[in-house]
């Protein structure tokens, strides 16, 4: 049965939980950002987190305006985090006008959120290609079908895209498109947060030593400060 409490507005302001989890410390740690994200994402899986590759993208607009969205990141490795959009999207303007971006992991089943920051710069094109490649028919053509972040008249019009295009395409590859693909982030800066009893929670920051030097040049370096932040 559902709890009626769980949906009465009145009840967020008031909602309350201890995080009675493992501290985070930095004998816990690791000194390299990359492989501690990789320790929690391997541990949000096995928790049974959903979707743990989603994360929270944070763009500027050349107004000034800041947008979120949701993504799937798709790979995580020595030089940063991939993802794979729309290169004509709103997302993709914003990142080229802007190349900077945030990250936002959220595990809540585990009381933990990892905050990211970096350059970011489109994946080569045959990284693109590959990952293409490896998606389902469906989101191939729908790649193709979708302007996405354009206004469309309706649902009808975007469902006789997809039509046109499966039938343009019949039983043949279906090749990536040049306006989709793949952009990566080089991070400077990560926040790990673990929720703690009493709100007195563990937070530890990376910075990449060098790497913000006011030129908005690409980050350099490979060597990590790590502060305790408080919460
Ligand atoms: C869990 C989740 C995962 C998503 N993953 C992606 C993704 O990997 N790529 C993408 O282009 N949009 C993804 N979306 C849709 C985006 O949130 C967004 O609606 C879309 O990219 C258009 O954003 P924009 O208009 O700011 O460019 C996802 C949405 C959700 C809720």
């Amino acid at each position: 049965m559902t709890d009626p409490a769980a949906h009465d507005p009145a009840d967020i302001a008031s909602r309350r939980k201890d995080y009675e989890t493992a501290g985070l410390d930095l004998p816990d740690v690791v000194a390299d950002p990359m492989a501690q994200w990789h320790r929690w994402y391997a541990e949000a899986s096995e928790s049974g987190c959903v979707e743990p590759n989603a994360f929270v993208l944070g763009t500027v607009d050349p107004a000034g305006w800041p947008h979120s969205r949701y993504l799937l990141v798709r790979g995580a490795d020595e030089r940063g985090f991939t993802f794979f959009t729309n290169y004509r999207s709103a997302k993709s303007d914003q990142l080229t006008s802007e190349p900077r971006a945030s990250m936002l992991f959220t595990w809540l089943q585990l009381h933990r959120q990892v905050r990211v920051v970096g350059h970011v710069e489109r994946v080569p094109e045959e990284e693109s290609d590959e990952y293409f490649a490896s998606r389902p028919r469906g989101s191939q053509v729908g790649a193709w079908s979708s302007p996405q972040s354009q206004p469309i008249p309706d649902r009808e019009w975007l469902e006789q895209r997809v039509e046109q295009m499966a039938a343009t395409f019949g039983d043949a590859e279906v090749a990536r498109p040049a306006f989709w693909g793949g952009w990566l982030l080089r991070p400077v800066a990560y926040e790990f947060w673990q929720g703690r009893p009493s709100r007195l929670h563990d937070r530890l920051r990376y910075t990449l030593l060098g790497a913000d030097d006011g030129s908005g040049g690409v980050a350099e370096g490979d060597s990590w400060e790590i502060e305790r932040l408080a919460p």
